[in-house]
C-alpha cells in the first residue's frame, strides 16, 4: 500500500467516524461547561471569577494530573446556580453532539458539587432532566442519568446524597463513583451501592485511571459494578484482564481525557488498540470534552490517526458501546442496525 492509499483509507474512515450514529456512555455534564459558558453563568448569577476573561480561562485547560484538574473542575461549576443554568448546559451539550450523531448518551452529574454551594439536588435534577426530555423531542437523543458520589468525600455524606436522590429515583439510571482516585478505594462505598443496587439502579465506578488494577478489582468485587469507566489500567493484571474479558465488563475509556491528564505521554502510546485485540469490551468517549479538547468525534479521530485503527476496530467501538450501554434488548437491536447500515453506506461490510 503506497502512503496516498494509507492516507485514503484514513480520510475514508474519518467520514464514516463522522456520520455514524455514536453512543456516549461517560460524560459528565459539567464537564460540557465551556470557558463562554463559565462567563455567561457567572455574569447571569453575579458570581466572581478567578480569571479576567475567555483567553485566561482556556489557558488555564493544562493539567498536570486528575487533581489539578479537579481543582479547576470543582471550582468552575460554582456558576451553576439554577434549574435554568442545568437546562443550558444539558441543552449546549446535546445540540454539540446531534452534529456529530450521537444518538444515545449516558450522562453523570455530581449533586454534591452542588448541594455543598446551597443548590437543591431537585434544581439540578429538574434541569438536567428537562434538556433530556427536550433532547430527545428535537434531536432523537435517547439518554439515562447516572448520578455519581464524589469518593474523596465520606461515606456518610455519599448516604445523605443517597437520602436527598430518593424523590428521584424515577430519572435516575445508575450510581457511580468519581473525582479523586488515588486513597480513595472503591470499598469506601460499598454501603450506599448495596443500597442503591437494592433500589434497583445499575452501578458504574471510575477505576484503574491513575488507580491501579486494586480499584478495578475493588470495584468489581465490592461494588458489583456493570460497567468500568476508564479501566485502562487493567492491562497490567494478566488475571483481571482474564476476567474483564471473560465477563464482557465494559471499560469506557476516554483518550484524548488520558492524554490531557497525562495517563499516557502521548496518544500513540494508548492502549486502546492493545484492549479491543484482548477481546475487552471497551468503548470510546469524551469524559470532560470542554476541558480534554473534543467530545466524540474528535475522541475517535484522535485514536483512528494515532493509533491507525482500521474500519473493523471502529466498528467494533461502536458496537461495544451499544451493548454497554443501558439500553433495553430492543433499543440495542435497533442501534445495531442503524450501525451497521452506516458502514454499509460507506463501504464497510456490516460483518467486518
Ligand atoms: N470527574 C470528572 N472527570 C473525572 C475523571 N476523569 N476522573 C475522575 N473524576 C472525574
Ligand atoms: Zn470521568
Amino acid at each position: 500500500m503506497t502512503r496516498t492509499d494509507s492516507h485514503d483509507r484514513g480520510q475514508a474512515l474519518d467520514a464514516f467516524i463522522k456520520a455514524m450514529p455514536k453512543v456516549e456512555l461517560h460524560l459528565h455534564i459539567e464537564g460540557t461547561l465551556e470557558p463562554e459558558s463559565v462567563f455567561r453563568f457567572a455574569r447571569r448569577n453575579a458570581v466572581a471569577l478567578d480569571f479576567d476573561n475567555v483567553e485566561a480561562l482556556r489557558r488555564a485547560y493544562e493539567f498536570e494530573n486528575l487533581q489539578s484538574f479537579l481543582d479547576l473542575y470543582n471550582a468552575t461549576m460554582g456558576v451553576l446556580c439554577t434549574e435554568e443554568d442545568f437546562f443550558d448546559l444539558t441543552w449546549d451539550y446535546l445540540a454539540r453532539v446531534a452534529k456529530q450523531n450521537v444518538v444515545h448518551t449516558e450522562i453523570f452529574f455530581d449533586p454534591q458539587g452542588h448541594t455543598r454551594r446551597g443548590v437543591p439536588f431537585a434544581t439540578v435534577v429538574a434541569g438536567i432532566t428537562r434538556a433530556l426530555e427536550a433532547g430527545q423531542q428535537r434531536y432523537g437523543i435517547s439518554s439515562r442519568l447516572i448520578l455519581c458520589f464524589w469518593r474523596h468525600l465520606s461515606e456518610e455524606e455519599a448516604f445523605a446524597t443517597w437520602e436527598q436522590a430518593q424523590p428521584h429515583l424515577d430519572r435516575i439510571t445508575a450510581v457511580g463513583l468519581d473525582s479523586s482516585e488515588l486513597g480513595h478505594p472503591p470499598e469506601k462505598f460499598q454501603r450506599v451501592y448495596a443500597a442503591a443496587r437494592a433500589a434497583g439502579l445499575k452501578a458504574v465506578a471510575h477505576a484503574g485511571e491513575e488507580g491501579g488494577p486494586d480499584y478495578i478489582w475493588g470495584a468489581l468485587d465490592t461494588l458489583h459494578v456493570d460497567r468500568i469507566d476508564h479501566g485502562v489500567r487493567c492491562i497490567e493484571d494478566g488475571m483481571l484482564v482474564e476476567r474483564l474479558v471473560r465477563e464482557q465488563i465494559p471499560l469506557t475509556v476516554c483518550p484524548l481525557s488520558n492524554l490531557r491528564l497525562r495517563v499516557v505521554k502521548n496518544m500513540a502510546s494508548h492502549n486502546l488498540s492493545r484492549m479491543l485485540a484482548l477481546g475487552l469490551c471497551v468503548c470510546v468517549n469524551s469524559d470532560d470534552p470542554a476541558y480534554f479538547g473534543g467530545y466524540m468525534t474528535e475522541n475517535f479521530l484522535a485514536v483512528r490517526k494515532a493509533l491507525e485503527l482500521v474500519p473493523a476496530q471502529v466498528l467494533a467501538l461502536g458496537r461495544n458501546a451499544i451493548d454497554a450501554s443501558f439500553l433495553t434488548v430492543d433499543d440495542k437491536a435497533a442501534l445495531h442496525r442503524r450501525l451497521e447500515a452506516a458502514a454499509d453506506e460507506h463501504g464497510f461490510s456490516p460483518g467486518g
